[in-house]
């Protein structure tokens, strides 16, 4: 079905912890869309598209590069890997897409650069990691809040390049002194690191062939770096623009599960922010659901989570061949959620895009949704509705039970046996949440190729509906496949 064309500003946020599926949504959006506008997060994030048969990964260049005849604006909340750009506009290349002349790259943007790498590395070997993605985001955006970090336009610059790298290395030097020169030396082998080309026996960092190295990318980047900030506000009323949000909303360095979390706002003022413009420019906003399973990457609760903390530690230490190996057919509709997880993760293709790690599955979670629509708003656009078809109980958690010793929430005090309806998203509270289901019959029919509300068998509607009810708010479109074309619109 066809939405009805508009040409005012909408926002996409995932309102879970990533991979909702945005990257669908917003290339459709981009049907009728003039500007296309990545504001946060950066390598971190991997957005997959499905145009005419053809699957295209994304992870720093905005999904609307696919749609010929838009711009695609990479904003100054980002954190960018020029590597990883070069690398990611040498495939779209390659994949035919010309992208010259329609990326801006924000020149205010954060620079992730070598040392980030290393310290993330360092960081994720102790207490604090979070099993991060390993693209350097924690550390870069760290930097920026202790007034170290480099920006963009640092690349178009070598001597203010150098200038400021010596400064943000000072403090590493003494965190890796810590590691010793054979843990440092062996961990910048990675090809991330060109093989061990930035590594110095004195100091850790060889600063010359950094700054070589990057200013290289700056003349092969430069035509895409100017002041977005001021484009994006010129192009305020006169062009539609999309925002996309990276990750998800309870990812949400400010708002989500901390400190699991990544080190960007996803959420609508992140995006805005990101974007150089006021919330109120954000237009219509969409929140987007994956339902009826929900996924997870890396540590931290998982309340819905079908195998509990079976399914987390399976999902931390295998790879998709190894669950193919131990369940080479399983069952959806098995007793073992462990097993109906995996089945799930099979079927949704639920495997990491930037990582390849697989993704924790579990079912829908209206206390976690009922946050990420209290700070965001929005209409909510339900993904992967198809995945689930064959299942013959679907399980909605409607609220949770708090199970974890007496602890004081401001004015109120959890204790054991204490109901919570909005999820707390805060690792302290939500690792003791117990989840209080529903059960719903399932549709039992292929929904992939039903693109219209009318043809959706009545369970599925029933279901739709009890999400609407939960949330407190109205569903007003739904993906059921990966292609462009399944979509249905209310
Ligand atoms: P970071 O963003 O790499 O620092 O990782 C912090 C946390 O966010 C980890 O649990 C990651 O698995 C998770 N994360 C980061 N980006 C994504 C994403 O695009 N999808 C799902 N999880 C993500």
């Amino acid at each position: 079905m066809k939405r009805n064309k508009s040409k005012r500003n909408r926002a996409v946020i995932g309102g879970q912890w990533g991979d909702e599926g945005k990257g669908k949504i917003i290339d459709v959006l981009m049907e009728d869309a003039d500007i296309n506008v990545r504001p946060t997060g950066g390598a971190n994030a991997g957005h997959t598209l499905c145009v005419n048969g053809k699957k295209y990964v994304l992870h720093l260049v905005p999904s609307g590069i696919v749609r010929p005849s838009t711009m695609n604006v990479m904003g100054n909340g980002m954190a960018i890997d020029p590597r990883s750009l070069c690398e990611e506009l040498r495939v779209l290349s390659e994949a035919g897409i010309d992208w010259k002349g329609r990326i801006k790259m924000a020149l205010n943007a954060n620079l992730v650069m070598p040392e980030h790498f290393v310290i993330e590395a360092a960081r994720e070997s102790g207490k604090g990691a979070v099993g991060s993605t390993m693209r350097g985001m924690s550390p870069c955006y760290t930097d920026r809040t202790a007034r170290i970090g480099l920006i963009v336009n640092d690349l178009l610059n070598p001597k203010l390049l150098a200038e400021k790298l010596e400064r943000n290395l000072e403090e590493k030097r003494f965190i890796l002194e810590h590691f010793g020169k054979r843990w440092v030396k062996r961990v910048m082998k990675h090809e991330r690191l060109q093989h061990g080309r930035f590594y110095s026996n004195d100091g850790f960092f060889n600063l010359k062939e950094i700054v070589a190295a990057y200013t290289g990318y700056g003349r092969m980047l430069e035509r895409l770096i100017t002041d977005t900030d001021t484009y994006l506000r010129e192009q305020l009323g006169k062009a539609s623009m999309v925002f996309e949000g990276a990750q998800g909303f309870v990812l949400s360095l400010d708002y989500g599960s901390y400190p699991d979390v990544t080190s960007s706002d996803p959420g609508i003022e992140g995006l805005m922010k990101g974007a150089g413009l006021p919330v109120n420019a954000a237009g219509k906003v969409y929140l987007v659901l994956k339902a009826p399973a929900i996924t997870r990457v890396g540590k931290g609760s998982f309340p819905t989570e079908m195998g509990g903390n079976r399914s987390a530690e399976w999902c931390e230490s295998h790879k998709q061949a190894d669950e193919e190996l131990r369940w080479p057919s399983p069952n959806i509709n098995s007793r073992d959620e462990m097993e109906q997880g995996v089945a799930v993760r099979r079927l949704g293709g639920e495997y990491g895009a930037t990582t390849g790690r697989p993704r924790r599955c579990g079912w829908f979670d209206a206390p976690l949704a009922r946050r990420a629509f209290e700070v965001n708003k929005g209409t909510l656009i339900l993904t992967k509705l198809d995945v689930m078809s064959s299942c013959k109980t679907l399980r909605i958690c409607t609220g949770y039970i708090y199970e974890g010793p007496r602890i004081r929430w401001g004015e109120t005090e959890l204790r054991k046996g204490t109901s919570i309806s909005t999820a707390i998203t805060r690792e302290e509270v939500l690792a003791y949440c117990n989840p209080q289901y529903i059960e719903m019959p399932g549709w039992r029919d292929d929904i992939s190729k039903t693109w219209t509300w009318r043809g959706l068998p009545r369970r599925c509607k029933q279901y739709v509906a009890r999400i609407e009810e939960l949330v407190g708010s109205e569903v007003s479109g739904l993906s059921v496949g990966p292609d462009r074309e399944a979509m249905i619109w209310r």
